[in-house]
């Protein structure tokens, strides 16, 4: 796996995501699907994306006791997706016991990466809520550095971050950063964001962008421009 753009696909049914994906006449876009889209038409819409060849993120975030967080990864490594994820806030017993339900019988398995601290989450309602004290930046980079010790492939995290998680995780632990905009493009309702050079340049190794391609007047343009800055 290399650097790549995945597109966030926050659709609300099969129709019109496949009607999105139907643009894309050349290159098949790594594609991320959320909780709306898979709670809204279930597993299969992975096998129908993934047969019509896109590579895909399975953006479900799972936080539970390590025996069912395992079972369901299990599941989820069925499905032959490429990456999936779930909280580091669910202890380092919850993420190996997630490796051993993703791994298959022959040794292979789905890329398996940590959310830190949610990007929705800032110092006070960390400290208000959480009964976290700590410097939010701190609290990511621990995050981040317990899901390594956990054996995983990396993290989600702001491309703010990324340059940090890489000198302490290393090169090789992966950093997925969503919170992606073109320079002339509108923020929404992102706060801290890059644009996909500012990203590369950082060492973003995928970015996730989804409004900037899935709302555009032309998605192809809008993610070949993304390629452009990001990869080639
Ligand atoms: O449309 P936009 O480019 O903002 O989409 C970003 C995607 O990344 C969305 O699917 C959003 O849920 C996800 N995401 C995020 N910030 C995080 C974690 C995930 O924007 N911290």
């Amino acid at each position: 796996m290399g650097k790549d753009v995945i597109v966030a696909c926050d659709f609300s049914g099969a129709q019109a995501v496949y009607g999105f994906l139907d643009k894309f006449t050349g290159r098949k876009p790594f594609v991320k699907i959320g909780m709306e889209l898979f709670y809204a038409e279930g597993p299969d819409i992975v096998r129908r994306i993934k047969e019509r060849g896109h590579r895909i993120f399975l953006d479900l975030k799972l936080h539970d006791i390590p025996n069912t967080v395992k079972k369901a990864m299990a599941v989820l490594s069925a499905l032959d997706v490429d990456i999936v994820n779930l909280h580091a806030a669910g202890t380092t017993a919850m993420m190996e016991a997630a490796l051993e339900g993703l791994t298959r019988p022959d040794g292979t398995r789905p890329l398996l990466i940590a959310v830190t601290q949610l990007t929705s989450t800032d110092q006070q309602s960390m400290e208000r809520d959480l009964l976290i004290r700590e410097p939010i930046d701190q609290v990511v980079l621990h995050y981040a550095e317990t899901a390594k010790k956990a054996g995983l492939d990396g993290v989600v995290c702001s491309p703010l971050e990324a340059g940090a998680v890489h000198e302490r995780c290393g090169a090789a632990f992966l950093t997925v950063t969503p919170g992606v905009r073109f320079a002339d493009g509108d923020k929404g309702d992102q706060r801290r964001v890059m644009t996909p050079a500012e990203a590369r340049k950082i060492g973003s190794d995928y970015i996730v962008v989804g409004r900037p391609i899935t709302a555009a007047a032309d998605p192809v343009a809008a993610y070949e421009r993304c390629l452009a800055d990001f990869v080639d």
